[in-house]
């Protein structure tokens, strides 16, 4: 059986030191943020390049409070991608605002610029650029119009720790970035968390009053906020994980190339990493015609798949909206019935590429 994911494995490879961070949070007593979390508020800020990092309870949450803090609200439309994790898309609407879709560029799967400016109308207020499977976005043009037009950027870098945009990193492309560590993503906790990092001190005093109930001091409430707050236990496993975080993505890079050489001229079409990028492959995900008939030989072969995502998010029930209906999004639509998710890990053993890759070629050439 080769699993989808393997968290385990990852657990046992660093058990010392995430027990000792557990121990210590025990000990401390120190639950809801405290000096941990701040301690890693701090480090991951670093790691993305400078600015601040505010620790939240989930990627979801961090997109909610970016989105309130940029002043978003009833009446205002986000642009963004229709192909992505529907938290996206949800955390927009939770602001009251509506989403508005661009779509996609069908070699990098991300939100196609060239398309973005006839997108835009009076009401919209931010851009909210998706570096799906964790591969950047093409930031540039997309600043350039949201500079002209005054408008906000927010990075949804949920899949994208450690990625790189013409050498630097998500976290500090534009006016805030949201990231989660939902226990799988490149830098998970054991539970959920997500953080918002930002180089503006007004946007990163407000986040941090809305995720404790919008103090300003203790039972001053200057603002409406939310208990959003980040768990002690996971900015002390965050903060040592965030150590092997370099690594790990470098394993991932290899494991991308060997499935990439394995793949090759095969007819399958496999991730290209764009010129501007450096992708992180939180998911490998390749294309194939008949996807069903593709899942199928592999699970035979024990080999455990995914699907990020098969429906893009107009077409999803609770986000129908009259503007959009099937057709829509062309590009989208059709790379969401295409793309096969292949398992991708750091962990994942050369022996183990081999075996998915050859499963895969037999299918495709039979
Ligand atoms: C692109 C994207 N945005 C947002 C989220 C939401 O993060 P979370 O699950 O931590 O709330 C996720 C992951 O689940 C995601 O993949």
């Amino acid at each position: 059986m080769i699993p989808f994911v393997d968290l385990k494995t990852q657990y046992l490879s660093i058990k010392e030191e995430i027990d000792r961070a557990v121990a210590g949070i025990l000990e401390t007593s120190q639950f809801v943020l405290g000096k941990e979390v701040a301690g890693f508020e701090q480090e991951f800020a670093a790691f993305c390049g400078g600015g601040e990092g505010i620790g939240v309870n989930s990627g979801t949450s961090a997109l909610h409070l970016a989105l309130l803090a940029a002043g978003v609200g009833p009446g205002d439309e986000v642009i963004t991608t229709p192909f992505t994790f529907v938290a996206t898309v949800a955390a927009i609407c939770y602001t009251g605002a509506t989403p508005v879709y661009v779509d996609i560029d069908p070699v990098s799967y991300n939100l196609d610029p060239a398309r973005l400016e006839q997108a835009i109308t009076p009401k919209t207020k931010a851009l909210l650029p998706v570096h799906l499977y964790g591969q950047p976005v093409d930031m540039d043009p997309i600043l350039e119009i949201a500079r002209r037009r005054r408008i906000v950027v927010i990075e949804d870098a949920a899949q994208a720790h450690g990625a790189e945009y013409k050498g630097h990193r998500t976290g500090s492309l534009a006016d805030m970035a949201c990231f989660s560590f939902y226990p799988g993503k490149n830098l998970g906790a054991y539970g959920e968390g997500g953080a918002v990092v930002t180089a503006n001190p007004e946007y990163a005093k407000t986040i941090r009053m809305l995720r404790n109930w919008g103090e300003s001091t203790r039972y001053h409430h200057d603002l409406r906020g939310f208990n959003y707050r980040m768990e002690g236990f996971q900015g002390a496993i965050l903060r040592v994980k965030l150590r092997h975080l370099e690594g790990w993505t470098e394993a991932r890079r290899a494991n991308a190339a060997l499935y990439a050489e394995r793949l090759k001229d095969s007819g399958i079409v496999t991730p290209q990493e764009m010129s501007y990028a450096r992708h992180v492959y939180h998911v490998y995900a390749i294309r194939v015609r008949d996807r069903e008939a593709t899942i199928q030989a592999l699970t035979a072969a024990g080999v455990q798949t995914g699907i990020h995502y098969p429906i893009p998010v107009h077409l999803q029930k609770a986000y129908r909206d009259a503007r959009y209906g099937p057709g829509s999004f062309p590009i989208a639509e059709r790379v969401a019935k295409e793309v096969l998710s292949l398992p991708m890990y750091p962990e994942l053993q050369r022996a183990q590429i081999d075996q998915v890759s050859e499963a895969v070629r037999n299918q495709v050439t039979a």
